[in-house]
């Protein structure tokens, strides 16, 4: 094996496709996916690289530092990739502490084991952060968040995320410890976990229950197919440069409520249904407290530079996400048993 890599967050939803991608691309990688399995991780998401002679799952947690110490003393590895995290802003207004906890606590232990066991032999260690471009706050009507954008960080948490990239610039200005970060857009696709917007709202129209549209809908999200994301991070993991940002986005803006109307033509035209039959499920509820405007990136750099680009069309991976959720009944209906009935009437009922 030539290098052994840690993904962290890898039975998440982006984790997974990363954890996917490196273990099918690189057969001479030994990619090690450690997770908490928290509410969001799933082995599920992983069911068809499991038995990888390449792939090791390991069931920790970040927070824990002497765990993850051992870790790393043991199996030494060559590069780092942190995706794990808190990652959903409704909760974080509800319970900020663990957002604090595992994305700022969870980031310093894995910088500080990474720092150790690297402080000799920094030649060809990689650590790579999976940043947000919530971090950098809310656009007006116009505009773009740039890798130079100031950090405005508004929710818990795109803050605790925030103060995870300051804490790996300062490991790399203090320590030398050779990172790369990217910030990114809004992620859909397969394996998300229905809390964020997409497959909630897929999962509702498929049962026809009312869709809660937050305030007036027309906030703006910048929309990226997951499989997109991953073929990003592969690209900065191999060939981004070391104490670099790069932003990724979809060149791909939608405001909520025009999203919603497509997702439901899109959906009554696979249900067999009358057009305009999901769209009356739309139902206006109270908005989320200190919700972000406009999200908006400019994703030049990570273009020009290493010649990434979307490779597929919002109307293409919109439809192939809703191809997925409906042959993935199974899948829908475990993640949606037990505390998400819950969560789901803690959040909207
Ligand atoms: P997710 O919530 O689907 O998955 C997070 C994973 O992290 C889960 O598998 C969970 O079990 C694991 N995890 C949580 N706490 C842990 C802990 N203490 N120790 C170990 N594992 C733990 O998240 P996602 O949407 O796949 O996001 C992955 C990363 O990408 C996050 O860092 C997020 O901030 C970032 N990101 C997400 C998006 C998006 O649109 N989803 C966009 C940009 C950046
Ligand atoms: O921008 C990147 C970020 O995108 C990631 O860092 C986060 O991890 C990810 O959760 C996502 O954050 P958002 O808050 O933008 O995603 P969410 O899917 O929760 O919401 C998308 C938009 O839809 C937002 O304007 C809120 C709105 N919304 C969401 C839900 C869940 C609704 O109107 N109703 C809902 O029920």
């Amino acid at each position: 094996m030539k290098k052994t890599l840690l993904i962290t967050g890898g039975a998440g939803f982006i984790g997974s496709h990363v954890v996917r991608l490196f273990v099918n691309q690189y057969p001479d990688y030994h990619i090690v996916n450690l997770d908490a399995l928290t509410y969001a991780g799933n082995l599920e998401n992983l069911k068809d690289i499991e038995d990888a002679s390449n792939y090791t799952f390991i069931k920790a947690d970040i927070r824990e530092a002497s765990v993850i110490n051992q870790i790393f003393e043991e199996y030494r590895f060559d590069g780092v990739i942190h995706l794990a995290a808190e990652s959903h802003v409704d909760r974080s207004l509800k319970d900020p502490n663990v957002f604090i906890e595992t994305n700022v606590l969870g980031t310093a232990n894995l910088l500080n084991a990474a720092r150790e066991l690297w402080k000799d032999d920094k030649e060809g260690k990689r650590f790579y952060h999976v940043s947000t471009d919530e971090v950098y706050g809310s656009l007006g009507d116009t505009g773009f968040f740039l890798e130079t954008t100031p950090y405005d960080p508004q929710s818990p948490y795109s803050a605790s995320k925030a103060a995870s990239d300051h804490l790996v610039r300062a490991y790399g200005n203090s320590y030398k410890l050779p990172f790369v970060i990217t910030n990114c857009s809004n992620n859909y696709g397969p394996n998300q976990f229905p809390e964020k917007l997409i497959p909630l709202f897929i999962n509702n129209i498929r049962n026809m229950v009312p869709l809660p549209v937050y305030g007036d809908g027309k906030y703006t999200r910048d929309w990226l197919y997951v499989v997109d994301h991953a073929r990003a991070i592969d690209l900065v993991f191999h060939e981004g440069k070391d104490g670099e940002t790069y932003n990724i986005g979809g060149f791909n803006e939608w405001q909520n409520i025009e999203l919603i109307k497509l997702l439901c033509r899109q959906m009554d035209e696979k249900l067999g249904r009358e057009p305009g039959e999901s769209e009356k499920l739309i139902s206006y509820v109270k908005d989320r407290p200190g919700h972000d405007r406009r999200y908006a990136i400019d994703a030049t750099k990570i273009n020009k530079e290493l010649g990434w680009k979307p490779s597929v069309t919002f109307e293409e991976g919109l439809s192939q996400s809703i191809d997925w959720y409906l042959q993935n009944e199974e899948w829908l209906q475990n993640v949606t048993s037990g505390d998400y009935k819950k969560y789901y009437q803690g959040q909207y009922e």
